[in-house]
Order: structure tokens, then C-alpha cells, then sequence
């Protein structure tokens, strides 16, 4: 292949998004539709890229560059038409008069194309190029080409125009082979022949297409190179068609993870965007959106129902009903249900986030567990540690934000509030209920809670009359159903009752 130049026409209005974000730079899998584009071109080969920009360029400029630092920005301050726009992006990047005589290919698409393959650009300029042409035109069949302009073709077969919608008489209305809009070029012939193109047509605009009938008329060889999966070459001009390509590419990116052997139990509502990375045997449950640059590796099971952005999750994880963000899960974790992991969370190897447990920016070690009703905001948790339920890291003082180091198989109680900035060593415990305000010493037991205190009869004294104060009185006197037995067997079953110690790591 010789050296190859795409102009990237980006330069139109998009009016029927009724946005205020340019046309191209809106997203679908992810990316924006330029930034589909961009990819194509890239992985085309491109070795020069020029965008010509107009509309919002203050917007469209600048994402160009981002995405393609590389990349020539043109400038097309009127939007006068394709050849217009396309003169624009040779004037500027200086196009058109490669230094010897060695040819060279100037490929033209356009911005809104989301579906658009680097391997159809290829498969495009190899074909213009092994026939020598001046001119090549991706072409397809669509069933209703109304708005294209149409192949119009000779007796022969051979191409001898593209007429436009407005411009078409009713029987090249009929034909059904469309110009996608993406054309290769001999660049000298492309230099050529922009100025000859004039306006002289039903919109006053400066046709590109326009090129086809005038390398005819010079004798030059032009073509068409028919492109099966003509959807690749389709724009998305308002919401519906940006939904109807979304919808479209996502089922494309679907089913090739499957062929990659990804298990996908239902592809219709699996939304899967272009930078994911999944490996073999990943299993994907219904209702799971994967996006941003989420990675999961091998065997791990996603869903049903989880949105993943951004996330890494290690071979074997288990993640049901999640929300997480910038969040790792470790190999053979357990996440879910119902779980919200803010960025910064990082569950080690066969660690849990269990039900209703809320995590950021925090470091959960190896095989640790915070399984219930949490919430674990700037913590450590060592490995092996257990968070009981209800569990809440107050990390914050009404001014600053402040860390927990919980250390190594530290058994902590149900309902605990760690008041950050506070520290717990390794194999230390909390009381059920406890508010931990001050370190904890490895091995120590923390407890906050007061001795238990019981007024014997309040309810017969202060509640009589009521269902309470009844139900009391019944079991005092020894009628309540089979209240008495159980008492007594409490009693001579567990002769931990009265043990000092066990009473105080139970208040
Ligand atoms: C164009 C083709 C038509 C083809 C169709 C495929 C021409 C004359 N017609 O028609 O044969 O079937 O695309 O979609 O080329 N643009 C600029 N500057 C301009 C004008 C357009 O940057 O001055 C950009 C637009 O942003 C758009 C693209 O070029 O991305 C196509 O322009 P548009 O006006 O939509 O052309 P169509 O009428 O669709
Ligand atoms: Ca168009």
C-alpha cells in the first residue's frame, strides 16, 4: 500500500441532534462518533489525518486533537459543500503534490459513521489501488436509498456518475446502489479536479461527487467497490438514528466477545462498550452494562443486573447486583447483591462486599469480608478481617476527610462506628455497638457500650392494660406459652451465664 491520507469531513451543522454538544462528539459504545472513526483510520493505516472542522469547532477541534494529536485541523468556515470542505483540508495540509512520482491514496469519510472498520477502508484502498484508479466509491445496496446519491452505471457495468437525491429524475430515484459518502483518490487527480468542480445544482453546493462524471469525461478510470455491510458507512443524523447505531454496534460488540468465548445469556440486554476487555470464560448474566475501560478476566460471573465502569475484575469474582466505579475486585471476590462501589474500592483475593455495603477509596485485604449493611469510606482493612454488620468508618469530621487502618484478622463487632483518624491492630476485636474513637493495641477488645442495666417488671408497671404489659405479667406468673421452660433450659444449657468475661464481650 502506498502512502495513505484521510480527510475526515466534520465540518456540518448536525441541527437534527437539537444539541447543544456537536453531532460527532456525540457517544455510543462509549466513544464518541468521531472517535469510531478515528479508530477505523487508525487501524486503516492512515499515515496523515486531516479533519476539516466548522460547526462548534471550539468543541469538535480540540476533542480531534485529543483523540489524534497527530491529526491536521482544517478549518472550514462556511459549510459550502463536500468538495467545498474537502479543497478546505488539501489547501491546508498542503495535500495533492507528493514530492517524486510515487503514488499516493486520499481517502475522504466523513465524521458521524460510528460502525465504520479500519478493514473495509483497507479492503477500499487496495481495490482502487490494484485497479489504478483515478476514483473509487464505496458503494452498497440499501433497500430504501432515499437521500444518497445514486451509483448510476453504464450499459457496461462501469460507473459514469453519482446524482444526488435532489438532482436524481425519477428512474435513477430507483436505483439502489448508494454512494456511502467514502471515496478514494488518486491525490494528484483530487487536486486536480477541485477546481473544476462548480455549484451549479439543485442545493448551490459544491459536490464531490461531482468528481465522478469529470475524471469520466477526461477518460480517467473511476469505480465502485461494493461494500456487504454497507451499515458500517451509516451517520447518525438525529437521537432515534443515534439509539438505532448504538443498539446496533453494541450487538456487534456482543456477539464478537462470544466468538471470543465469552458466555452471554442474553445478548439484548448486555451493553458491552468498545474499550472493555473480557478473556475466555467470563459469563455474563442478563441486565450487565460493562463500560469504560473495564477489564474481568477468565471465569469470573457477572449480573444479573450490574453496571461496571472503569472496574478490574480478577479471574472466578462473583458480582451480582453491583454499581461500581474505578473500583478492583480481586480473584475469586464476592460482590452483591446490591452492593456500591465508588472509585478507589479495592476488595482483595476472595474478599466480600456483601448486601447494602457502601465502599470508596479504600483497601480491603486478601479474604476480608464486610458482608452486611456497611458503609467504608478512606479505610484499610487487613486481610482476613471481618467487618460485622452495620458497620460504619466515619471518615468524616464536617471539615476534612480522614483514614481507618483496620489491621489483620481483626473481628470486629455488629453495628461498630470506626471515628477516623483511628488505628486497630492486627488480631484485635470491637464490641457489638462499639465507637471506636481511640486505637486499638493488636490483640486488644475495644468496648464502648455501658453495662447492660435491667428494671425487673417495667412493662407490668408501666405498661399495664396493653398487649406488652399483659404478655409480660403472663410470663411472670409463669403462664406464658412455654416461657418458663425456656428460661430454665437457658439456665442450665449454657453455663457460660455469670462467666465475668463472656458477659463483657457480650455488652
Ligand atoms: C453526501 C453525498 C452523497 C452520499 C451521502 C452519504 C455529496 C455531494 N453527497 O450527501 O452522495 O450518498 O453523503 O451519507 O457529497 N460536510 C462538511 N462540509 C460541508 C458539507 C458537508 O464538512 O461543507 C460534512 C458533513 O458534516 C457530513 C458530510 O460532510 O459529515 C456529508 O455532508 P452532507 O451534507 O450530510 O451530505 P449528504 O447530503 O448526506
Ligand atoms: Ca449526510
Amino acid at each position: 500500500m502506498s502512502e495513505l491520507t484521510v480527510i475526515v469531513l466534520a465540518a456540518g451543522g448536525g441541527t437534527r441532534m437539537k444539541s447543544k454538544t456537536p453531532k460527532v462528539l456525540h457517544t455510543i459504545a462509549g466513544r464518541s462518533m468521531v472517535g469510531h472513526v478515528l479508530t477505523a483510520v487508525r487501524d486503516a493505516g492512515a499515515s496523515h489525518v486531516v479533519a476539516v472542522v466548522g460547526h462548534q469547532r471550539e468543541l469538535v477541534g480540540p476533542h480531534i486533537e485529543q483523540l489524534m494529536p497527530e491529526a491536521t485541523i482544517a478549518v472550514q468556515e462556511e459549510q459550502l459543500g463536500t468538495a467545498h470542505a474537502v479543497r478546505v483540508a488539501v489547501e491546508t495540509a498542503a495535500l495533492g503534490d507528493p514530492a517524486g512520482d510515487g503514488r499516493s491514496t486520499v481517502l475522504v469519510a466523513y465524521g458521524d459513521t460510528p460502525l465504520l472498520r479500519g478493514e473495509s477502508l483497507r479492503a477500499l484502498v487496495a481495490d482502487h489501488e490494484a485497479a489504478g484508479r483515478a476514483l473509487t466509491i464505496l458503494s452498497g445496496i440499501v433497500p430504501t436509498p432515499f437521500g444518497y446519491g445514486r451509483i448510476v452505471r453504464e450499459q457496461d457495468g462501469s460507473v459514469a456518475a453519482i446524482v444526488e437525491e435532489k438532482d436524481a429524475s425519477d428512474e435513477q430515484r430507483a436505483i439502489t446502489e448508494i454512494n456511502s459518502g467514502i471515496l478514494a483518490f488518486d491525490a494528484r487527480f483530487l487536486a486536480a479536479v477541485l477546481p473544476k468542480i462548480g455549484n451549479d445544482n439543485a442545493k448551490g453546493e459544491y459536490y464531490l461527487t461531482d468528481a465522478v462524471a469529470l475524471a469520466r469525461a477526461e477518460g480517467m478510470p473511476v469505480g465502485a467497490y461494493v461494500l456487504d455491510d454497507v451499515r458500517q458507512t451509516e451517520g447518525a443524523n438525529d437521537r432515534a438514528q443515534l439509539a438505532a447505531l448504538g443498539k446496533e454496534l453494541n450487538a456487534r460488540i456482543v456477539t464478537r466477545w462470544m466468538t471470543e468465548g465469552v458466555t452471554v445469556m442474553d445478548p439484548a440486554t448486555t451493553w458491552i462498550e468498545a474499550d472493555v476487555e473480557l478473556e475466555p470464560d467470563v459469563t455474563i448474566l442478563p441486565g450487565v452494562q460493562l463500560l469504560g475501560a473495564t477489564k474481568v478476566e477468565e471465569d469470573a460471573v457477572i449480573g444479573p443486573d450490574s453496571t461496571l465502569k472503569d472496574c478490574e475484575v480478577g479471574a472466578g469474582a462473583r458480582v451480582v447486583r453491583t454499581h461500581a466505579e474505578l473500583a478492583v475486585i480481586g480473584a475469586g471476590a464476592n460482590v452483591g447483591p446490591f452492593s456500591y462501589l465508588r472509585p478507589g474500592a479495592r476488595l482483595g483475593d476472595r474478599g466480600k462486599i456483601g448486601a447494602f455495603v457502601e465502599v470508596k477509596n479504600s483497601e480491603i485485604g486478601e479474604g476480608a469480608k464486610v458482608p452486611h449493611l456497611s458503609y467504608v469510606g478512606d479505610a484499610t482493612i487487613g486481610e482476613g478481617t471481618n467487618i460485622g454488620a452495620g458497620t460504619i468508618f466515619a471518615n468524616y469530621d464536617g471539615v476534612a476527610k480522614h483514614h481507618t487502618t483496620i489491621g489483620r484478622h481483626v473481628k470486629s463487632g455488629s453495628n461498630v462506628t470506626f471515628v477516623a483518624p483511628v488505628t486497630v491492630g492486627d488480631g484485635a476485636g470491637t464490641g457489638a455497638g462499639t465507637l471506636v474513637r481511640q486505637d486499638v493495641p493488636p490483640g486488644g477488645l475495644a468496648l464502648s457500650a455501658g453495662p447492660q442495666r435491667v428494671i425487673e417488671g417495667w412493662a407490668q408497671a408501666k405498661r399495664a392494660g396493653t398487649a406488652q404489659g399483659e404478655a409480660a405479667a403472663a410470663a411472670a406468673s409463669g403462664k406464658g406459652a412455654g416461657t418458663a421452660d425456656e428460661r430454665e433450659a437457658t439456665h442450665t444449657g449454657d453455663p457460660g451465664v455469670g462467666d465475668p468475661g463472656a458477659g463483657a464481650t457480650q455488652s
